[in-house]
């Protein structure tokens, strides 16, 4: 198949990308790169001997969008491109929309003058909001609590309300739980951008020496050690979801929704401890406020995806944070290449 993957040079797009080269589909990656490198796809492409068709762009130009479907004969579509910060969205609610919204309409503008009516779209266990009715099933209410979950609520009703006008389409919505690790070579990881948001990243960068401790955010939750609980779930079984779900819709109409998680709940002390134990290495905390807006537990309920697409998560929280850490510590810097620390006068 030939797939269009927006976002695709992003943390989660990437080993997507790989996981699609390797199984023998053709990748044509759409990304403005706002949060990622081309480097991520250089590297996908090392790994895999197979090309990427790398195209650098923004969903908000919609002819740039028309172009490539004009050129292109995609069998589907996975999209990935988005804005992710909760922050972010919170300060700044229009970039967000726009960018998240007004992009995914363009998106599906194009796919559907051009007949490609198959879709996997990212969406996030941040729908179900601060529901502590766990684990979530994929009928639990939605009611995200900010900008960003809004936006991912809002496009799942524009998928549901375009399949129900045109029963051509077939429309995979993942729900995605709490996405960590790398690819096991090292070479490929998620590389956020200035302080990490989420806990693995931003442990990984204490392990690394980058930052000097870990705040955890709460330690009087009602959840057996007080800090929060959430569904860690490895990239690479993420990803393996995507080529599922590309899969199921291949034969089946109408639109779908699924939630990708390992079932399995760990708190933020269990995540500093096994991470801790992969880097061979002490990683000082201590415990600060809880976090607005922080749910004590959230995990899901991930047996319709093993029963409709056949899937479920096999890597644990020990492997996890041993290819996270093998990835972080061979890239401190991420995908920026190490300053250069030789000095010129050694080369004469
Ligand atoms: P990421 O930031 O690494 O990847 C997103 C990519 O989209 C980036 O490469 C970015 O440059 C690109 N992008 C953003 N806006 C764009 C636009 N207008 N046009 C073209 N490209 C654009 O994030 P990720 O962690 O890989 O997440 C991928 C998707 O999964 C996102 O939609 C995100 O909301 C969703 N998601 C992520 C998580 C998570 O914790 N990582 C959890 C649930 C859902
Ligand atoms: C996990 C746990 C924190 C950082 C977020 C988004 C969600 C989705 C996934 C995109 C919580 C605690 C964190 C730190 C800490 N993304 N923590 N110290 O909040 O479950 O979900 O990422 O869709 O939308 O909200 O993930 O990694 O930020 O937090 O103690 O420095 O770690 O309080 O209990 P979260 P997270």
């Amino acid at each position: 198949m030939k797939v269009l993957v927006t976002g695709g040079a992003g943390y989660i797009g990437s080993h997507t990308s790989l996981c699609l080269l390797e199984q023998g589909h053709e990748v044509v990656v759409f990304d403005n790169l706002l949060n990622s490198s081309e480097e991520s796809l250089k590297r996908v492409e090392e790994l895999t001997h197979r090309p990427v068709q790398f195209i650098k762009g923004d969903l908000l130009d919609a002819s740039a969008l028309e172009r490539i479907f004009a050129e292109n004969a995609f069998e589907a579509v996975i999209h990935f491109a988005g804005l992710k910060a909760v922050g972010d969205s919170v300060e700044e609610p229009l970039w967000y929309y726009r960018n998240n919204v007004v992009g995914t309409l363009n998106l599906l503008d194009c796919m559907a003058k051009a007949g490609v009516k198959k879709l996997v779209f990212s969406s996030s266990a941040t729908v179900y909001g601060a529901s502590e009715l766990v684990p979530l099933v994929e009928q639990s209410p939605v009611r995200a609590v900010n900008p960003y979950g809004r936006t991912k609520e809002q496009i799942e009703d524009i998928l549901s309300d375009l399949v129900a006008a045109d029963t051509d389409w077939s429309v995979a919505i993942l729900r995605y739980f709490n996405p960590v690790g790398a690819h096991e070579s090292g070479r490929i990881g998620e590389d956020p951008r200035g302080v990490p948001n989420n806990l693995l990243p931003f442990v990984a960068q204490v392990a690394a020496g980058r930052r000097d401790k870990v705040r955890v955010f709460g330690n009087d939750y009602g959840t057996p050690d007080g800090t929060g609980v959430r569904d860690y779930i490895h990239v690479m079984d993420l990803a393996a979801g995507h080529i599922a779900a590309l899969k199921f819709i291949q034969s089946h109409l109408g639109a779908y929704c699924w939630n990708l998680g390992t079932g399995r709940g760990s708190s933020v002390l269990e995540v500093i401890a096994a991470f801790s134990a992969s880097a061979g290495r002490d990683i000082p905390y201590e415990f600060a406020p809880r976090r607005k807006g922080d749910a004590a537990i959230s995990y899901a309920d991930a047996s319709a995806a093993l029963a409709d697409l056949g899937w479920t998560a096999h890597r644990d929280l020990a492997q996890m944070c041993e290819d996270h850490w093998r990835w972080q510590s061979a890239n401190p810097l991420g995908y920026q290449p190490m300053p250069d620390l030789t000095d010129g006068d050694d080369h004469q």
